[in-house]
Parts: C-alpha cells; sequence; structure tokens
C-alpha cells in the first residue's frame, strides 16, 4: 500500500517507515520538522536502502495537504504528526487544540475528497486518565488530565464519527503506551529537544555524561518498590503494530482501537536497574517528590491486539535497555553532528 505518514521523521514515525518498506509498502513522509529533522528520514533510507519520498509542510496546510493528496493515490493514512509535550500542552493549550486537531480534521477532509479509506492514529494510554484498575482494557471510561491527553481522545471520538458516517472508511485508532528502545541499528531514536521530560531519555543522557543525576519522582506511591509503574513497550515493536493495523484497516470498516503495550508494568528503579545490568553502567539517582500529574501505574491488557490484529510484543526489557543506550552513545547529539 502506499501511505502517507504524518510526522514520519519523528520518533515512532520513523521506525514505523522502516517497517512498513519491511513489509513492502510505500510510505510517504510529511513533517514540518518542527519536533523532528530530515536526517531521521536519511537514516531511514540508509537503513533500508530504499529512496523515502517526503513533504516538508503542516499537515494543518489544506493547500498543502491538498497538492500533496493530488500528486499520490495514497491507500492509507498514519497520522504521527502532532504536539506531545505534556506540560507545554497545560501552558499552551490553545496551540494545542488548535494544531492537534485541525490537522486530523485536514487529513480526514482530503481523505473524503480523493478517496482513501484508511487511517491509523497514534493515540495514547494517556486517554485512560487516572485509571480505576489496572490492566486497562479497552472498553474501560476514558478521561483526561491535560490538554495533550484531550487532543488524543477528542481525536479519537472525531474519527469515530467521521467512521460511522461514512461507511467506506476504516480506522485504527492505537493507545500507545510507554515507547523507548531504538532501532538496533543505532541509526535511529528518540531525539528529544532540551533537556527531556520522559524517563528513559534522562537516564540515557546521565549515563552519556550530558546530565548529572536523575530524579526520581516520588517512592511513596503504593507500588512494590514505591515508584511510579509504566508500561514500557519497545519503538520496533510498537512499529510492527502499526503494519498489522494497516493490515487491519484495509479487510474492515468502521473502527477499532487497540491497547499497544506489553502487559507488564516496570517500576522506575527496575527501569534503572536493567539499565545498569545490560549496560554495565551506574545511574546516579536522587529520590525527589511526586511529579504533579503522575498515576501510581498504568500498563495494558494488550489481549485484544492480539486476538485481532495478530500483533504481540516480542522484546524485553533488556532489548530496550541495550537499544536505548546503543542509540545515544552512538549520537551523543541524536541527529546533530558531535
Ligand atoms: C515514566 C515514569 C515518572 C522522568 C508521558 C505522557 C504520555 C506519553 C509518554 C507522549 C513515571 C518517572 C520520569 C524522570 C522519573 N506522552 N520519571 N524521573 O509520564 O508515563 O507518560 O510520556 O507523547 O502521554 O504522560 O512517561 O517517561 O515521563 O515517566 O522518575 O526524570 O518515570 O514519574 O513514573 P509518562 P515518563
Amino acid at each position: 500500500m502506499k501511505v502517507l505518514l504524518t510526522g514520519g521523521a519523528g520518533y515512532i514515525g520513523s521506525h514505523t517507515c522502516v517497517e512498513l518498506i519491511l513489509a513492502g509498502h510505500t510510505p510517504v513522509i510529511a513533517d514540518n520538522f518542527d519536533n523532528s529533522c530530515p536526517e531521521a528520514i536519511r537514516r531511514v533510507e540508509e537503513i533500508t536502502g530504499v529512496n523515502v519520498k517526503s513533504y516538508e509542510l503542516d499537515v494543518c496546510d489544506s493547500e498543502a495537504v491538498e497538492r500533496m493528496f493530488s500528486e499520490n493515490d495514497f491507500d492509507a493514512v498514519i497520522h504521527f504528526a502532532g504536539l506531545k509535550a505534556v506540560g507545554e500542552s497545560c501552558a499552551i493549550p490553545l496551540r494545542y487544540y488548535r494544531n492537534n486537531i485541525d490537522s486530523t480534521l485536514t487529513l480526514l477532509e482530503a481523505m473524503k475528497k480523493h478517496g482513501v479509506a484508511n487511517f491509523v492514529f497514534s493515540s495514547s494510554a494517556t486517554v485512560y486518565g487516572v485509571p480505576e484498575r489496572v490492566p486497562l482494557v479497552e472498553g474501560m471510561p476514558t478521561g483526561c488530565t491535560n490538554p495533550y491527553g484531550w487532543t488524543k481522545l477528542m481525536n479519537e471520538q472525531i474519527l469515530t464519527d467521521a467512521a460511522s458516517a461514512d461507511a467506506g472508511l476504516s480506522v485504527v485508532l492505537l493507545r500507545y503506551f510507554n515507547p523507548i528502545g531504538a532501532h538496533e541499528s543505532g541509526r535511529i531514536g528518540e531525539n528529544p529537544n532540551g533537556i527531556p521530560n520522559n524517563l528513559m531519555p534522562y537516564i540515557t543522557q546521565v549515563a552519556a555524561g550530558k546530565l548529572s543525576r536523575l530524579g526520581v519522582f516520588g517512592n511513596d506511591y503504593p507500588t512494590p518498590d514505591g515508584t511510579g509503574v509504566r508500561d514500557y513497550i519497545h519503538v520496533v515493536d510498537l512499529a510492527k503494530a502499526h503494519v498489522k493495523a494497516l493490515d487491519y484497516a484495509a479487510s474492515h470498516k468502521g473502527t477499532e482501537v487497540f491497547n499497544i503495550g506489553t502487559g507488564t508494568g516496570y517500576s522506575v528503579l527496575d527501569i534503572v536497574n536493567a539499565f545498569m545490568r545490560v549496560n554495565d553502567l551506574e545511574i546516579p539517582y536522587d529520590i525527589k517528590p511526586r511529579r504533579p500529574g503522575d498515576i501510581a501505574e498504568c500498563y495494558a491488557d494488550p489481549s485484544k491486539a492480539e486476538k485481532i490484529l495478530g500483533w504481540k510484543a516480542e522484546k524485553t526489557l533488556e532489548d530496550m535497555c541495550r537499544d536505548s543506550w546503543n542509540w545515544q552513545s552512538h549520537n551523543k547529539n541524536g541527529y546533530d553532528p558531535d
């Protein structure tokens, strides 16, 4: 299939681009390089030996999107592009709503006009808000604690409504848990702007000597060691879920939602200890107060994805820790030259 990847130069987009090519699809990237760079696409080409067509554009720009759809006969869209920093979304909510909602509407309108029937959306476990219990099952109540999360949930609703009004449209909503790791080549990986907010990039930057110590946000949660528990998933497993979602969308109509996680929760200290053991490195850390907005535990029941998509995470915590460090240690400044 010819597949438009919005945000295809980003962390999850670039890994998905590789897996789509390996599965015989033809990805086309649209990215405004706001939080990503063209070098990631060059590296995807290097890994796969395939040239990837790309457009530098903003997916909210309906004229540019229209031109791109006129030039390509897309079979499907995978929509990764979006603003994604939780804290920033609380400071500038309107920018988040404008950008993350407008992009989806623009794509849906172009798809309708050009008869493109399949849409896979990057959603997030954040749509479960403060969960009543774990593991999380797709039918559980949703509700968010920050504007970023609301944009994900609103997009889920918009896509669901669009598919119920249009018998020709297929929508697959993928609720990602916590993606970490990198392609095993060490050529593509996560490249956060400034000081990372997320745990694994913070750990790898401490290991690289770019940051001095990790702060562990709270050790008094009702979890086995008191630190927060999450469902960390290797980004290559996550990328492969998109290939399965695409196949599913192409052979079913309507909307379906899937948790994309491993089903196993690890604490912050589990991650720190595994990282130190696998890579034979020290990660100095201090216990800090809880981070506002954090929940104690979040992990998936991923059985629906296994049953219906035929997808299951295969990589281990050790793989995630090894590949995260392999990427960071070989790309000290991410995609910027050393
Ligand atoms: C994981 C655990 C922290 C940093 C967020 C968003 C979510 C998604 C992914 C995407 C928690 C602890 C973290 C640090 C720490 N967003 N931690 N020290 O919060 O589960 O999910 O990112 O685009 O929508 O909410 O991920 O990696 O930030 O935190 O102790 O320096 O690590 O408290 O328990 P989170 P995270």
